[in-house]
């Protein structure tokens, strides 16, 4: 199943992919945040073109599948937690989102 109309800075999920749209590119990485398996295709692209989670921010390279920011919070707290952020981007650079191939075809976005 195609992504259709996917502007600049859209997310979408795409079966079990989160598909959007960063600065003009589409990508496609697995849709399960590695802390606490928050759904991707809810989150945001930032200005620097990751993918944020909706939850706890957490922040990862679409293109590597790899976490660049932890998480700010857990649970239902949200905000500073400098040592257990540093844990959870250690784990999760050993659990990689998974990235898979999207292109345009026509107005739809596919996953390869
Ligand atoms: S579930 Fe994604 S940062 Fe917490």
């Amino acid at each position: 199943m195609p992504a259709r109309d996917l502007p600049p800075g859209a997310v979408r999920r795409v079966g079990p992919w989160t598909v959007g749209n960063r600065g003009g590119e589409p990508f496609a990485v697995s849709s399960r945040c590695r802390h606490q398996l928050a759904d991707l295709s809810k989150g945001t692209i930032d200005a620097d073109g990751c993918l944020v989670c909706p939850w706890h921010q957490a922040k990862y390279d679409v293109t590597t599948g790899s976490m660049v920011a932890g998480p700010k919070g857990l649970l239902g707290y949200h905000g500073p937690t400098p040592g257990y952020t540093q844990l959870v981007r250690g784990y999760a650079s050993l659990l990689k989102l998974r990235v898979r191939r999207a292109i345009r075809r026509g107005d739809d976005v596919v996953v390869e």
